[in-house]
Order: structure tokens, then C-alpha cells, then sequence
């Protein structure tokens, strides 16, 4: 991930605000990206600034170490940081125009652990509904399996020791301005602008980090 350490910077989309529609609209990207984040992004840098000694530390190190901090720190540095990596890894894997299945290695796994690609897109449907409230689905890869789980609020799997492959940010300022309150609306939409090059990335190095 680029620009991992303090200060943190808001790094551009790998796309342009615009490149998901009809899927994800222009004002929402800029919005998600420019606004919501940009936010993670400086209170990450504002509670860094006054604790030094957390200053070396990476995003995911920052995170994983979130627990041992005492609160409010603890709850400051987790959602910020875990924001901050949450959107991050949720931007770089959408693509468009975006292969509708994956293919290769990952493609392999998903039929392994889910039966099929259609099973796995009805459970991770299933996953990104149940999320009640604000939070994520995921697609992660753990103890040579893959399996979906969900995140409240910027909580993320990596806090469980679980590897991620995919995610979807099910907040409302993902989708509202477009979809309003219809959440499957969205996963539909979202289904049609996966990275799957990206994905398949993830779960390789998953599986060179031994998760
Ligand atoms: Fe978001």
C-alpha cells in the first residue's frame, strides 16, 4: 500500500471519479474519496502528531497494535487507521470495465470453498446484507481457505490475524446519493466493477505470507 507511515497523504484513485459509472456515480467517488477519507486521513495525522512514539509505525502495524493502547487512544487510532486502510483497500480493488468472474488461482479457491462462483456471490451478498448498521464484507483468506466475514463500523480483519482478498464498504455514504437506502442495489452494482486481476494478487501474496 503506498504511502503507509506517517504523515499520511491522501494518495489519488487509481481511476478517475467518474471511471465506475453507471455502477458507483462521479459525486459519490469524489465525496467517498475526497471527503470521507481525506478525514481518516487527518485524524489519523492529528493523534500521530501528538504520540511520537506511534509515528514509525505502518498502517497494518498501527492497527494490529490498536488493542494494546490504552482507550481513548485505543479506539482513536483504531478507527482512524483502520478507515484510512479500510477505503484504501476497498478503492484499489474496483476496476471498470471489470472481468464479470475471477479467473485463475483465486477462481480456483473460490470454487474449492464456495462450490461455485454463483454460491459465492449469493453468500457475500448474504454477508454485505447482514452487516447491520455501518461496516464491511470481506473476502478473506485464512488457514488455507477462503471465507467471508463482516467488520461494524472501520473494525478490520486484519485485527483477527485474518488475510484480506476483497471488500465492500456497505456505510450509506457509499451508495446513498444513487442507490438511497437500497443496499442490494448496490452489492448488485458493485458485482459489475470488481478488480479481479487485484484480488487474485491478494490471495497470492496471502498465501506467501503463510496467513
Ligand atoms: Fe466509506
Amino acid at each position: 500500500m503506498e504511502n503507509s507511515n506517517y504523515p499520511f497523504v491522501n494518495t489519488p484513485l487509481p481511476y478517475d471519479y467518474d471511471a465506475l459509472e453507471p455502477f458507483i456515480d462521479e459525486k459519490t467517488m469524489y465525496l467517498h474519496h475526497d471527503k470521507h477519507l481525506q478525514t481518516y486521513i487527518d485524524n489519523l495525522n492529528a493523534v500521530l502528531e501528538k504520540h511520537p512514539e506511534l509515528q514509525k509505525l505502518s498502517l497494518e502495524q498501527l492497527i494490529k497494535i490498536s488493542v494494546r493502547l490504552p482507550k481513548p487512544l485505543q479506539t482513536t487510532v483504531r478507527n482512524n487507521a483502520g478507515g484510512v486502510y479500510n477505503h484504501r483497500f476497498f478503492f484499489e480493488g474496483l476496476t471498470n470495465p471489470a472481468q464479470k468472474e475471477p479467473h485463475g488461482r483465486l477462481a480456483q479457491a473460490i470454487n474449492q470453498c464456495f462450490s461455485d462462483f454463483d454460491r459465492f456471490e449469493s453468500e457475500f451478498k448474504k454477508a454485505a446484507l447482514s452487516v447491520f448498521g455501518s461496516g464491511y464484507a470481506w473476502l478473506v483468506y485464512s488457514r488455507h481457505r477462503l471465507r467471508t466475514v463482516t467488520t461494524p463500523n472501520q473494525n478490520t480483519p486484519i485485527e483477527q490475524g485474518l488475510c484480506p482478498i476483497l471488500n465492500i464498504d456497505v456505510w450509506e455514504h457509499a451508495y446513498y446519493l444513487k442507490h438511497y437506502n437500497l443496499r442490494a442495489e448496490y452489492i448488485d452494482d458493485w458485482f459489475n466493477i470488481i478488480n479481479w486481476d487485484k484480488a487474485e494478487q491478494n490471495l497470492i501474496n496471502c498465501i506467501k505470507n503463510r496467513n
